[in-house]
Order: C-alpha cells, then structure tokens, then sequence
C-alpha cells in the first residue's frame, strides 16, 4: 500500500493500524490537469473551445457577473438582441460592469457612463471632451458569444484560432429537444468530469446507499473500460445480467476536452429497449480551480421517456441526486453525486493519495488521456481553427446509450460472463460503424437498433447454450 513520506531524512513509515500520524501530509492537487486559470496547459487547451457560460434565461434586463476559468466576466444580452460576454472590470477606472446598464446597444458602465459594444467595441466616453480619442486607440476585453438551445456559450482562446461551433450528432436526433440545466459545485472540475468514467458509483452512491436510481443500477456491472481508436475519448461499456432473460448494456462517452455524455437514468426496466441516446450532455466548466458550472442539457421528447424535463433549470435538475441540499443534517442523510465528488480531498482532487482499485481503470484513462493531449502526442484532439474549415464543423459521433435484451441467463456464469463481454464490445462496434456510415440521425438509429435485433437473436442462440 502506497504511503507517504514524511521527509526525506527519515524512512518510509509503514502504513498501519492507529497509523494517521505517518500519513498527515496532504500533497498538492495535480496542477498540470486541474488548474485551468490563463497560461496553465489545461487552461489554454479549454479555451480553444466554445465553453457553455450561463443559460439565456439568466440574461435579463440585468446583466450577469459570471466567472469561468478564473477570469472575471459579465455577461448580457443588449436590447438588440446581441449577447456579449466583456471582462468584467470597465475600462475606464474598473467598476464592474455587474451594475452596468444593459442599452439599445452594449452595455453602459453605472461609473462614467462609459457605453461598450459587445465586441469591446467603446461606443461613447460621455464625460470625456468631443475630441477625445480614447475611444478610437481602445477596446475593452471582449470574448466571441454565441446562444445555442438557450445556452449561451465564449470563445475564450485566441481570435485567430476560434474553431466553428461544434455539430453532435445528438443535436440532430429526430424529434429531440433540450431543456437546459446549470448546477454549481464546489469542487475542481476534474473530479465532476471524471465521475463519467466511474460506472460504479451509480451502484453505490445512486442505488445501494441512496437510491437515486431504479433498482437495476444496483446490480454490480462487468464493465470495459476503452479509449476511442483515435485514442482523444473515452468510453466505458458496462454490461448487467438484471434478470435471467434480461441483459442491459449502457455505454458512456466522454469527449475532450469536457463533454460528458450521459445515458438515460428513467425507465430502463422495460426490455426490450433498443439504443437509448444520451439523455445528459453537460461539461463542467472551471469556474476557478476550487468550483465548476456543472452545465448542459437534459434531453427530452418521445426518444427520452421518463422525468420530468420542465425542472431543469438554473440549479436544477430532475435527475435525482444532483444538486446541492442546503441543510446540513440533510446532506449527510441524503450524500448524493455534489457532496461525493465535492468532498474528494476537500474539493481538489490529489492523485498522488489515492488507491486506484479495477474499477477506476477509467479513470487512469481518462487522465491519461488529457495529459497526451497536452503533452501535443494528440494534435488531432485540438480544435481545427474555423478559417481551415471551409465546408463548417465536421459531425461529432456520441456513442452513450442504453439498450435491454431478452437474453437468457447462460448455466455456466463464467460462459454467461464471456458472452455479455462480447455482446458489449460488438454493440459497441456496431454503434461506431454506424454513426461513420450514416450522418442522417434517423437513418443511423434505424440501422443501429436493426443490428441490435440481429445481435440478440444471435446470442440468445449462444446463451441458450
Ligand atoms: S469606471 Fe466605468 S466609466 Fe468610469
Ligand atoms: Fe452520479
């Protein structure tokens, strides 16, 4: 068992019982992958995407001091229609521009009256004589935005370098909609975004202790944890025996440098249930190091039963076991994914402290993956500047789902084992082909669920034995 030591003139004590006096030294968090303020490797390499910031319902005829990657910002959307996202601080003699008055067009600071266009354009300096040149020789700091299924979304990196806003093929799913959710948490964004390569807590946290979840997710998964052939994404294939005629086979996605791609968590008890897409597309963006946005959308429609999807909102979700409980008492009756993953290690997780197990091989892959990222061993991984994009951005394939099928429990369990392995990893294949093969949503579905029918037939032969 790993200890630590506390220095280097002494010897390595051993770990043992009654034995936290040898291990009180708290090592620093990995900084490489969880400090995201400017200049940092993870910072830069998250600021050459579009990053969700707030949602439009938070722009009123106020504007919204926000914060992501420890920069400070506000953001509003001008009686034009026009949303802006401005360094927070004015110009001028920096008052914030979070009691400025939202105009016709831009934003006028409370202090001086200076008024700014959403593009950092300065429009008037009204206290400064007609022959001022302040605002011809100045802009103020101004980052591209965008609104996108109520959303609104910067580009935080360097202007020469902004990519198009991105195409999931999720965005695309006949009649799908979006509801969009934000959800603070106090922690660094690595842990809320790791959590994705971690199928077992769903077993623990959300069904066996808690039960967030239906009862099903408290059956203990074989699980292949794999990294995308492009070797930029993870993904992780859990497969459960739930009955002796039932097998549910759930697949998570994760996407760099933060897309997360959750399956439905409602009614998975009906089998047969054929290629359930992800319900859940939400990033944890940085706020600083020390708290994340939590932010995306719950997907609703007949593709995604279950839930109720009007409560997603600002803090709010309808996925039980989300968000944070205010009364103390509660929240240790009652820990759910906020306190578990924002108390790891006090809110920063520290890698050198932990003891990974085989059900965090995801995990182990997941950073390994972010760090070749930023190493420059995945210069595909990086966003492709806009201007080298003619034709606009190319599909991105998500792979999450849910599928239950009528296949029979095997006698031999090691055989039954084999099988439900093999079934995940062709499943899995079928989905990849697929989504390479068709661009068209409604085409790739109906394809996918075929090869699906077809598959079951085909182990239920080798289950039956
Ligand atoms: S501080 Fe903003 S106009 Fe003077
Ligand atoms: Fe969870």
């Amino acid at each position: 068992m790993a200890v630590r030591e506390i220095s280097p003139d002494k010897p390595e004590p051993k770990s043992q019982r009654y034995g936290a006096y040898y291990i009180r030294q708290i090592p620093p968090p990995d900084p490489y992958l969880t400090e995201t303020g400017p200049g940092t490797p993870m910072g830069e390499y998250m600021r050459r995407f579009w990053q969700p910031v707030c949602l439009s319902e938070e722009l009123t005829d106020l504007p919204k001091a926000i914060k992501i990657m420890h920069e400070d910002l506000v953001a509003f959307r001008d009686k034009s229609g026009e949303v802006g996202v401005l360094q927070r601080y004015c110009s001028h003699r920096g008052t914030s521009l979070e009691y400025g008055v939202v105009s016709e067009k831009g934003i006028r600071c409370c202090y001086h009256g200076w008024l700014f266009d959403v593009d950092g354009t300065i429009l008037e300096t009204p206290g400064e004589p007609a022959e001022s040149k302040i605002k011809d020789n100045l802009f103020h700091g101004a980052y591209p935005a965008m609104e996108y299924h109520g959303i609104v979304h910067a580009y935080m990196g360097p202007p020469d370098l902004i990519p198009h806003f991105p195409r999931y093929d999720i965005f695309e799913i006949p009649g799908a909609e979006f509801a969009p959710l934000s959800i603070p948490y106090e922690n660094n964004w690595l842990q809320t975004y790791e959590n994705h390569q971690d199928p077992f807590h769903s077993v623990f946290l959300h069904q066996r202790i808690m039960q967030h979840f239906e009862e099903e997710f408290g059956v203990l998964p074989q699980v292949h944890f794999a990294v995308t052939d492009d070797g930029a994404s993870n993904r992780n294939t859990s497969k459960r025996r739930i009955d002796d005629e039932t097998v549910w086979v759930r697949i998570f996605h994760i996407l760099p440098v933060n897309d997360t791609f959750l399956p439905s968590t409602f009614q998975l008890s009906g089998a047969p249930l054929y290629f359930q897409r992800t319900f859940h597309f939400r990033r944890p963006v940085p706020i600083d190091d020390e708290n994340t946005l939590f932010i995306g959308w719950r997907l609703h429609g007949d593709e995604f039963p279950g839930g109720d999807w009007t409560l997603n909102g600002a803090g709010t979700t309808d996925m039980d076991g989300q968000t944070k409980r205010f009364d103390y008492e509660e929240t240790q009756r009652f820990p759910d994914d906020w306190n578990a993953q924002g108390s790891q290690w006090g809110g920063v997780t520290r890698h050198s402290i932990e003891h990974l197990g085989k059900t965090d091989i995801g995990i182990a892959l997941s950073r390994r993956v972010l760090k070749s990222i930023l190493d420059g061993e995945l210069p595909h991984a990086w966003p492709v500047p806009a201007s080298e994009q003619p034709d606009g951005p190319p599909l991105t394939k998500v792979y999450s789902q849910d599928t239950l099928l009528k296949l029979p429990r095997h006698p031999d369990p090691k055989v039954d084992s084999q099988l439900m392995h093999d079934l995940g990893e062709e499943m899995t294949q079928v989905i990849v082909d697929s989504a390479e093969q068709f661009e068209d949503q409604g085409a790739h579905q109906e394809n996918v669920i075929a090869r699906f029918k077809e598959l079951e037939i085909e182990y239920r032969e080798k289950f039956a034995g």
